[in-house]
């Protein structure tokens, strides 16, 4: 197996991070090819946790390369923070490339992202506020975008953020009365930037797909989550990148007659944080079932709190189907191992009808009760398990239904957050 894309199946925050950084360890190359730094991934690695926002999980594997593909879009300022934050650990950063057709978030995009937001009463979004909407707006509308191949071209760039800045700067004004920007100062600040970024920005694409070539190992990382990805998620409470699998091949530049498998990830029950129908939510009196103890459903991002609500059996097979999944990976069993009885949501009661499909309209997505399925819980700690023949039947019982309902087998479960409190059913390499 040589290429596989490691993608979340439902809001984001499925643990994503451990997951790629378990099967970083064997690849060579890890690539993001969506979103910015509104993704925090948490890795574990013995006593030390790292919180990565931009750079690829497998990061922390010596000698590894990590790409950031032409579909991320990059803040240079936090990339070159958390690159120093790593480096500062022992961490080697030395394979990190960027794509140069990547594009780059500009001070004003947060500015925009967060005034927008604060600027609406009704039909707020709840974003991370890291300017990531109005990046992808300037890049799919195309006249006030800058990629890192503009940045790196000083007279163009000079002459291109000076238009874009008047533009912006207006904008800011005319909308919410704001100062805007200096331009000498950002041109300044993006010139260093340019500097110390430019031995790393190259064609991406040739190196990914050298790479293939060679049958080196190459993991595709999905940052948010399938039901977070602009076609595929609970439109309008989504981020504005292609999260689900489709967006490995456009955010990367490999065709998808390249991708060998896609691992879905998937919580053993799920969250979300911002706004949006979210049909197994659980009522804030039960919330810290879920989200406290093991479960330290937080933000890493924003701390904040996460939503928490049972297991969606319609949301895992909408997620596997659009993504075309291969293998599950069910993470967090552990959470569940106090709990007497769980829920499992099979279908949805759509006024005086069942739905089996994830419906578009979030109105009616609004309406839906989830019809339940109530399973008993094993009452055991299951962070020390190694075997699924291990787990107490009531959790094989669990897992199975999962794998049925998502229709896709389960190739590994998590049941803690160190790299070996995992269960391997069968490798995906
Ligand atoms: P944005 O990506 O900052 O524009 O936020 C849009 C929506 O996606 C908000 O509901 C965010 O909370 C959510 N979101 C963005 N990134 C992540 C993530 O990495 N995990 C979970 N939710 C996210």
């Amino acid at each position: 197996m040589s290429s596989v894309v490691v993608v979340g199946l439902q809001w984001g925050d499925e643990g994503k991070g451990k997951i790629t950084d378990f099967l970083a360890s064997r690849a060579d190359m890890v690539v993001r090819y969506q979103g910015g730094n509104n993704a925090g991934h948490t890795v574990v690695v013995g006593d030390d946790e790292f919180k990565l926002h931009l750079i690829p999980s497998g990061v922390l594997y010596p000698g590894i390369k990590c790409i950031l593909g032409n579909g991320v879009v990059v803040n240079p300022a936090v990339l070159l923070q958390e690159m120093a934050d790593l480096k500062k650990r022992g961490i080697d950063i030395s394979g990190i490339r960027i794509s140069d057709r990547a594009h780059l978030v500009m001070p004003y995009h947060p500015m925009l992202d967060q005034l927008d937001e604060s600027s609406r009463t009704v039909g707020k979004i709840g974003t991370t506020g890291r300017g990531i909407g109005p990046a992808y707006v300037d890049k799919y509308a195309r006249y006030d975008a800058i990629r890192f191949v503009d940045l790196l071209d000083p007279a163009f760039f000079k002459e291109r953020i000076a238009e874009v800045m008047a533009i912006k700067n207006n904008l800011l004004d005319k909308l919410y009365g704001h100062e805007g920007f200096d331009f000498s100062r950002i041109y300044k600040e993006y010139a260093k930037y340019a500097e110390e970024l430019r031995p790393l920005v190259t064609d991406t694409s040739v190196l990914v797909n050298a790479a293939i070539k060679q049958g080196q190992k190459v993991l595709f990382e999905g940052a948010q989550g399938t039901l977070l990805d602009i076609d595929h998620g609970t439109f309008p409470f989504v981020s504005s990148s292609s999260s689900a699998a489709g967006g490995a091949c456009t955010g990367s530049g490999v065709g998808p007659t390249k991708i060998d498998k896609v691992v879905g990830v998937i919580k053993a029950y799920s969250t979300r944080v911002g706004e949006g129908p979210f049909p197994t939510e659980l009522p804030e009196n039960m919330v810290s079932l879920l989200r406290d103890g093991r479960g330290r459903e937080y933000g890493v991002t924003t701390g904040r709190p996460r939503r928490c609500g049972w297991f969606d059996g319609v949301l895992a097979e909408y997620s596997v189907r659009v993504n075309g999944v291969s293998d599950l990976v069910v993470m967090k069993l552990d959470v569940l191992d106090k709990i007497e009885t769980i829920k499992i949501c099979t279908s949805y009661q759509y006024r005086n009808t069942f739905l089996k499909e994830f419906p578009a309209s979030l109105k009616v997505l609004a309406e839906c009760t989830p019809v339940y399925e109530e399973m008993p819980g094993w009452r055991t700690d299951t962070t020390a398990i190694q075997e699924f023949k291990d787990l107490p039947v009531q959790a094989q019982n669990y897992l199975k239904r999962i794998a049925e309902l998502a229709d896709a087998p389960i190739a590994m479960i998590s049941v803690g957050w160190r790299r070996n409190e995992t269960i391997i059913n069968h490798n995906i390499w």
